[in-house]
């Protein structure tokens, strides 16, 4: 049974297993990718593409077990290539099927551009502040 661990974007680790062919498959990326364990198991990691190869925003960090991993595809590595913070370890989550134990951390930002539609959203995550007007001067 595959040990999944996530060190999330405050350092914390959250580990979850899972047993090979036991997941329901909804759709999210490759079955049994890091995308479609997180769903499964209550992981919340960005899939701005839903998990089709079409952005980077499931960008992960592979720190342990990459050997336990499916082989990159070309279209994950022409991915990557627009990943923000690329490694020589980096995966797209919903391209990487998990085949044994691995330890992945989340970087400390996405590039949120989809390729089939999308717009660009450069690490936006957060609502822009209202800029503050000066006060009005009664006289
Ligand atoms: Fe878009 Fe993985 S969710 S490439």
């Amino acid at each position: 049974m595959p040990k999944v661990t996530f060190i999330m974007k405050d350092k914390t680790r959250k580990t979850v297993e899972f047993e090979h062919g036991k997941l329901p498959y909804d759709g999210h990326g490759l079955p049994e990718s890091f995308l479609d364990v997180a769903m499964n198991l209550g992981i919340h990691l960005e899939h701005a593409c839903g998990g089709s190869c079409a952005c980077t925003t499931c960008h992960l960090i592979i720190r342990e077990g990459m050997q336990n991993l499916s082989d990159m595809e070309d279209n994950e590595a022409d991915r990557l290539d627009t990943a923000w913070d690329l490694t020589t370890e980096s995966r797209l989550g919903c391209q990487a099927v998990i085949k044994g134990d691995v330890v992945a951390e989340f970087p400390m930002y996405t590039r949120n551009y989809v390729q089939e539609g999308g717009g660009i959203q450069l690490g936006a995550t957060e609502p822009a502040k209202e800029e503050e007007k000066p006060e009005e001067v009664h006289r």
